[in-house]
């Protein structure tokens, strides 16, 4: 008996191909597989026809998972697996509630995130593509005393919102370069926070003190809207704000209006609202936002792994089996 899958991910096109083309082949002998064959996100549409009557769903975090699409798919939906950590794309109350079981790609993309993140808050910080544009359009006259100045990291205090499996790899990767304190929040503290010297605070507290203020928190009806313009106010003027969680943890109007107004210094963002951020964007138009086209795990080899490991959580979830990664709900 065919099972069939909706799948929108070419795996083969991915770094570790010898793997993957394994897997899309069990895939392929296992299942009736409908492939949505291209980089470019599945269209709505074509989501609603392909998933009906499949037994399995491969998405992406650009694919809206709500009632209408499990509604399309009907009742033979067993798994949705996701091609990403972040799981606020998907209605997980309605997913619950029809017994659905969801795969997704935690831990294997966590070294990709936060290398990303000390890279961003690093350009951001340190002005590096104002400097790159300075080059390239012969605004660099001579050598000057404060041209370009920014922010460093020795001696500071970094403040991680959401010490998670990511929060804590850019913690990691941080504390070398000579930051003074650590500080986070959360809901609860963690007791692997010790290796970085980390220090569990109120919200406010981390705000307050911090000069480097990154989020790598999930999105949840908590945190939606978390950086607004009391958080802003409460951030030093000579702080630095980094968000490679999800645009809405962040209130960008709010957030415009504090780095145009000199609240606080810069930002780096890799994720926003919309994706993609609209060119006419008002935090396009200023220097001290840096903005990334949401890229925190994209290297080639962490794109490849992520794609043989939500292929083999699809897998599991149509047998029946243990998943490599399952969301636990
Ligand atoms: P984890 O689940 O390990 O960490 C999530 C953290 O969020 C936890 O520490 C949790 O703290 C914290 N959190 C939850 N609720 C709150 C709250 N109300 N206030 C403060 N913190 C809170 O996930 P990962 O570290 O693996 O991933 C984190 C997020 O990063 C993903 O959900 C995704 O959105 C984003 N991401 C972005 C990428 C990019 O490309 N930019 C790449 C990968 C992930 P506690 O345990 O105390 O509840
Ligand atoms: C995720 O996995 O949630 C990221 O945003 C993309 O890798």
């Amino acid at each position: 008996h065919f099972i069939n899958v909706f799948f929108f991910f070419v795996l083969a096109t991915s770094g570790n191909q010898t793997h993957n083309l394994g897997v899309a082949h069990t895939m392929l002998a296992l299942c009736k597989v409908s492939l949505w064959d291209s980089d470019e996100p599945v269209p709505r549409a074509e989501l609603l026809k392909g998933v009906a009557g499949a037994h399995g769903l491969l998405c992406l975090l650009s694919d809206k998972i709500d009632t209408e699409v499990l509604d399309a798919a009907g009742p033979n939906l067993k798994v949705i697996s996701t091609l990403s950590v972040g799981f606020d794309h998907m209605a997980m109350d309605e997913i619950k509630k029809r017994g659905v079981r969801v795969g997704y790609t935690p831990d294997v993309l966590t070294d990709a995130t936060a290398e990303l993140t000390v890279a961003l808050l690093l350009a951001t910080a340190r002005r590096l593509p104002e400097g790159v544009v300075e080059v390239i359009n012969g605004g660099w006259s001579t050598w000057k005393p404060l041209w370009l100045c920014g922010y460093g990291l020795s001696g500071s205090t970094v403040g991680v919102i959401g010490l998670g499996r990511i929060g804590m790899a850019i913690a990691r990767r941080l504390k070398p370069f000579g930051v003074k304190k650590l500080l986070y929040s959360g809901r609860t503290a963690k007791s692997n926070a010790a290796e970085v010297e980390g220090e569990y605070v109120p919200l406010d507290t981390l705000v307050s003190e911090s000069d480097f203020v990154v989020v790598s928190c999930a999105l949840t009806p908590d945190t939606q809207g978390l950086c607004n313009k009391d958080f802003f106010c409460k951030m030093k003027n000579t702080a630095v704000f980094i968000n490679t969680s999800r645009g809405a943890v962040v209130n960008q109007e709010d957030l415009y209006q504090a780095l145009s107004s000199g609240q606080i210094a810069c930002a780096g963002l890799d994720v926003t609202t919309p994706e993609p951020l609209p060119t006419d964007h008002p935090l396009l138009t200023l220097k001290n936002c840096v903005v990334l086209p949401h890229i925190g795990s994209a290297t080639y080899s962490t794109r490849g792994i992520m794609a043989e490991l939500s292929a083999n959580n699809l897998l599991a979830g149509l047998q029946g089996t243990d998943m490599p990664s399952e969301l636990k709900f």
